[in-house]
């Protein structure tokens, strides 16, 4: 899974919340297996980067594609590092010893700024393809699987906070927005 030179890319602005409804509606499967495709994956990483995120999904730039990256760690503290293009998600019965799922602090890099206690399934799967449209598969643990579900999430136009009870949402979005009101471009 780990592309050579994966952050030569060029790191692209972050869509925040209500910004760009391209984060907020399902993205288009990628159809085309260019060098265009490989340019995005490689500036996804560099943008994930320059950010100082754990995953990122293509419409987190403003690119309407069903692309993510990760570059986070699981339950054991192994990083978790790939791209996958087109990805189904699975969630996974947990292994022995394993709880179903797990309520932890989550954040998104569209949110900037605030985190928030949300249940996700501890074991997941997506399966989907590389650059030149091979098959991949990442199953992860942990924050990786929480990962995995959130940028899944992305590319369905669902940011984590749309997950939340609506009133904490409203405060999770003031509080990204900041003491002015407007969110940072
Ligand atoms: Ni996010």
């Amino acid at each position: 899974m780990r592309l050579p030179g994966r952050y030569d890319g060029v790191a692209r602005p972050i869509v925040t919340y209500g910004s760009d409804p391209v984060l907020h509606r399902p993205c288009t499967p990628v159809t085309v297996f260019d060098r265009d495709l490989r340019r995005l994956v490689l500036d996804m990483f560099a943008s994930m980067e320059a950010a100082d995120g754990v995953g990122l999904a293509a419409n987190q730039i403003g690119v309407d594609a069903r692309i993510f990256v990760i570059d986070c760690p699981d339950a054991a503290g192994e990083d978790v590092v790939g791209y996958v293009v087109n990805p189904t998600l699975t969630l996974l019965e947990p292994a022995d010893g394993e709880p179903a799922e797990e309520v932890t602090e989550e954040g998104c890099l569209s949110v900037p700024g605030p985190y928030a206690e949300l249940a996700r399934t501890f074991r997941a799967r997506v399966d989907g393809v590389d650059v030149h449209g091979d098959p991949v598969r990442i199953e992860a643990t942990g924050m990786a699987a929480r990962c995995l579900q959130h940028e899944v999430d992305h590319l369905d136009g669902i940011v984590y906070v749309d997950r939340l009870p609506e009133e904490e949402r409203d405060r999770l979005l003031a509080e990204a927005a900041g003491p002015a009101g407007d969110l940072p471009a």
